[in-house]
């Protein structure tokens, strides 16, 4: 049966048992909005299977059916459209330093949501990933506290500041917490020495990673890194300025000590933009010439819908030429009007501006968008080995006014989602 019968046919079904459904219809407030019986659309996972693995990232809601702002119904039917469609997940926040490591000492640590998340992937048969240990956001200031001065005016404004408080100042939905425990600011009081920051880093990575020894299979070892400005090649963060550039180098041999079989990536955003491409390739073969155990490149690819194949083909045949699989680790294309400058530096800000409406024709620029995408993912499948969403549908996704998702707030497929599924048919060799 083809796609559109197919979806015909779930159309009338659905529509029928609404119509039973309604007649003896339930409490006002419980709004019979499950659009797909799971099981009811081909399944992306299947789609890619001799590719790659197809990933999402889940909320709390998600990982533990709690019903939370999105109600019950909601919830059960964004957990059945992910285990319908998904292979692989990762965490949309609750392996973040702040969320489970809020205090300093062996029993600061929170880790009741991370292990609802990772008991999800088991029971789901699906690949777990850790993101993220070491990232300049989303970091509690305990972590770089300490009895040291600050070293100066200049330095505390640092990597909270640009492209961030940038996209606060644009009224952004503010779902991007950025800044070290408060949104945009960085810490200026006294500081870590470099030792102290270094023990905590892998107290914290050791801690962490050997609790989820055999079931995560690939973390974010360091998130961002990168700076988005001039040639300035490592963001000046408080990790640099208080350990030095080898905080990189340090995170992934903490995190090999912890998991000798664990898939180490670097992750970071704009790698479309060359100029920033090209200051990821200098950090990796830096890492690589010193023998750094980094496995494999995250690229984020928070995008948007003027980004074409070629942009894409690009970057990937840069990115390949490092000889490390690619993660894509964090997918999603906006279709705001106000989201489309480009994949310059100004990403971070660029991919946070949601408001103030869409382009015209979104869902037919978003299905040309994820079409040309994924026919570069497929065409250089010899290195993307996995491609993760950045949320599981339109409501739930950080960039929601964007509308950046195969999946509409009520999880119905969008054009994009049948786009998607027609390159992966077009790759078959004996596609019609
Ligand atoms: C970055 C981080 C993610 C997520 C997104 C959007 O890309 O890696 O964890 O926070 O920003 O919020």
């Amino acid at each position: 049966m083809s796609w559109n019968r197919s979806l015909l046919v779930v159309v009338i079904v659905i529509t029928t048992a609404y119509g039973a459904f309604a007649q003896t219809a339930v409490k006002p407030d419980q709004s019979p909005t499950v659009a797909n019986p799971p099981g009811s659309l081909p399944a992306l996972k299947s789609a890619f299977q001799d590719h790659f693995l197809v990933g999402v990232a889940i909320n709390r809601g998600i990982a533990t059916g709690a019903a939370g702002r999105r109600g019950k119904e909601l919830v059960k039917n964004d957990i059945a459209l992910v285990k319908e469609q998904f292979n692989q997940i990762a965490p949309e926040n609750d392996l973040k330093w702040q969320i489970i490591h809020p205090r300093e000492g062996a029993d600061g640590y929170n880790f009741e949501p991370a292990d609802a998340f990772v008991e999800f992937g088991q029971r789901n048969n699906m690949d777990i990933i850790g993101h993220t240990l070491v990232w300049h956001a989303q970091t509690p200031n305990w972590v770089f506290a300490g009895t040291n001065p600050p070293s100066g005016a200049d330095d505390v404004t640092d990597s909270a500041g640009g492209n961030e408080q940038a996209a606060d100042a644009g009224a952004s939905p503010g779902r991007r917490r950025r800044g070290f425990g408060g949104p945009g600011r960085g810490y200026t009081g006294p500081r870590a020495s470099r030792d102290e920051l270094l023990a905590r880093m892998r107290a914290h990575i050791h801690t962490v990673v050997g609790r989820y020894k055999g079931k995560i299979k690939a973390w974010d070892v360091v998130n961002e890194a990168i700076s988005d400005s001039g040639d300035e090649v490592l963001r000046n963060s408080l990790w640099l300025q208080i350990i030095g550039p080898d905080y990189i180098a340090k995170a992934f041999e903490y995190a090999h000590e912890a998991d000798p079989d664990a898939i180490l990536r670097y992750n970071d955003y704009g790698l479309e933009n060359p100029a920033k491409r090209q200051k990821l390739i200098t950090l990796i073969k830096l890492l690589q010439e010193q023998k750094v155990p980094v496995h494999a490149i995250g690229s984020q690819a928070h995008v948007n819908v003027s980004t074409t194949f070629e942009t894409m083909d690009q970057a990937l045949t840069e990115m390949t030429a490092l000889g490390l699989p690619i993660h894509i680790t964090e997918l999603d294309v906006n279709s705001a009007a106000r989201g489309q400058r480009g994949t310059g530096a100004d990403i971070a800000a660029n991919s946070d501006a949601t408001q103030g409406g869409l382009v015209s024709d979104a869902d037919q620029r978003l299905a040309e968008a994820y079409a040309g995408i994924f026919r570069a993912f497929l065409k250089h499948r010899e290195s993307v080995k996995m491609v993760t969403f950045w949320g599981a549908n339109d409501a739930v996704s950080w960039r929601r006014f964007g509308t950046p998702l195969l999946f509409d707030g009520e999880n119905k497929p969008k054009p994009a989602f049948e786009a998607v599924l027609r390159v992966a048919t077009e790759a078959q060799p004996n596609a019609e």
